[in-house]
Parts: structure tokens; sequence; C-alpha cells
């Protein structure tokens, strides 16, 4: 472990929330679903694109793109690309400063949304005309993968925390907020701070006002949006394993809270 490292919003962002190893269980998952390996990927709300660069070293056949309004996201994620990925797989990776809310060309094997960031669309015709475009943007026989989180405990006002190390003199801890829910609108408000070293470095780092739609109200949704059919992954933890990973399911257990895929089938 190193002395010490620079210390962004970005980079605390990644070492927190994100893991590499979701591009492995997803992967597999799209390939039980699609019955064969997706070598596109969309990755939306990319962010600095963790999900994309990890997935174009998995195979040199895999290509990406990914789609972020934000330019500081993006320039985080693009100088990342430069230390973690040849000049090959960089060739094989393009990210946009873009509306997810697009057509894109070529058509991708598979969109993935993480993290629930399309709970940032409040109206239904919104969510209607983002899964329209991701219908148009898929290949055949391409899959939209959407995270959800729910569940009670999921709309409680808290603040959930976790310690973690990033250096041997830095100590990080991660602060989750749940500001605030309006059940009349299914509209809450969650932020991410950090600290470093028992210090607040970062107060309210990235802030979320979210619609946390349910898993009905998506299935429907990607129905009138033209998708064939979906199918809801249900983490395997959730339901008294001791393996992780998501498995296909019409049955989730009623958990606190709970994290679900939803697939839509093109
Ligand atoms: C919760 S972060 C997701 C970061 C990361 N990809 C992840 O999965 O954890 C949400 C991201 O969505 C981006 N965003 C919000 N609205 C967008 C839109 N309409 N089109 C594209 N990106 C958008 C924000 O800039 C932000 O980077």
């Amino acid at each position: 472990m190193n002395k010490s490292v620079t210390l962004n919003p970005f980079f605390l962002y990644e070492q927190s929330v994100q893991t590499t190893a979701d591009v492995d269980y997803l992967l597999e998952m799209a390939i039980t679903v699609m019955g064969r390996v997706p070598l596109s990927l969309r990755e939306d709300f990319c962010g600095t694109h963790l999900f994309a660069r990890e997935y174009v070293k998995r195979d040199p056949r895999f290509k990406a793109i990914g789609l972020d309004l934000d330019p500081l996201s993006i320039k985080y994620g693009t100088s990342q690309a430069k230390k973690d990925l040849t000049p090959e797989e960089r060739k094989r990776l393009k990210i946009y400063k873009k509306n997810v809310i697009s057509v894109t060309k070529p058509k991708s094997d598979w969109i993935v949304a993480c993290n629930f960031s399309f709970y940032i669309f409040h109206e239904r015709d919104t969510l209607v005309e983002y899964f329209k475009k991701a219908h148009q943007s898929l290949t055949k026989d391409g899959i939209f993968m959407l995270e959800l989180g729910g569940g009670s405990g999921f709309l409680e006002r808290l603040t959930d925390r976790r310690v973690f190390k990033v250096s041997q003199t830095q100590k990080v801890t991660y602060l989750w907020h749940q500001l605030d829910f309006n059940p009349v609108k299914r509209q809450g408000h969650y932020a991410i701070s950090f600290k470093v070293n028992d210090v607040l470095k970062y107060k309210h780092a990235f802030k979320y006002d979210w619609r946390v739609w349910t898993i009905p109200e998506v299935r429907d949704v990607l129905k009138d949006a033209g998708f064939s059919r979906s199918v809801v992954l249900v983490e395997k933890a959730a339901k008294g394993r001791s393996s992780e990973g998501y498995e296909i399911s019409e049955e989730g257990d009623h958990d606190h809270s709970w994290i679900s895929y939803v697939v839509g089938i093109r």
C-alpha cells in the first residue's frame, strides 16, 4: 500500500461505491439472458466509466461507448484510462458528453445503467422516451440492464457509513445520506460525503434528486417503449444463499433494502 495517494471525489466514489467485479457478474447474467456473449456495450450515466474501462479489458473483441453529461467525470475517467488501459484497449473505448436520451450508432449488444442513475428522470413520459432511444440503439437481440434500489430501508432518513484505508496514512469514511422522501411523488434526496482521517473533506460531494421507481413500473415502461419482454435479476444472497451474484426470478425477498436489475429484452 502507498504511503499516501491524491484524493478527489471521483477517486473516492470509485473506491467506495463501485467494484470491477460488477462487470463479471453482469456479463455472466447478460450471457445467460442473451444466450451469447455481448460484444458491444453502451454504459449510460457512465461518469468515470469504470464499467466500460473494465469491460474492454475482458476480451480483445469487446468494444464500449459511454454517455454522460458531466465533463469533469469524463475527464477523470479518461485520465484513469490512460494509466489502466493499453493503447489497443483505449481504441475500443469511446466516451461521449451526451444525454442518455439519444440514439447511438453503431448499435450496442447491451446497454447498462448502474447505481439507480435513471431515477434522475421523474416523469413517466421522459422514461418512455429514454427507453425508446435505448431500444433503437440495441442490436436485434440486445438487452438493456437497469439497476434499481428499493425497500423501506432505501426510503428512510439515515446516514450509513463505511470506513476503509486508501493508503498507509489515509483512512476514508464514506457517508451515504438519505435526506428525505416524499411518498406522494416517490421523490427522495440522497447525497454522498467523504471524511479523510475523520475530517469532513467533501460534504455532499455527490447529490441526487431521485424518483424511486418500482420494478413493475419500470417493466411497464419498457413494454410501452417496445421491449418484447423483461426479466428481473434478484440478489442470490437476499434469497438466503451464501453465494453472491444474481439470478432471474419473479420473486424477490421483502428485504429492508434491496438491489435488483430489470433487464429489457429487445
Ligand atoms: C450516480 S452517477 C453514476 C456514476 C457511475 N456510472 C455509477 O454507475 O456509479 C450519475 C451520472 O449520471 C450523469 N447524468 C445525469 N443525467 C444524465 C443524462 N441525462 N445523460 C447522461 N448523463 C447523465 C451524471 O453526470 C453522473 O455522472
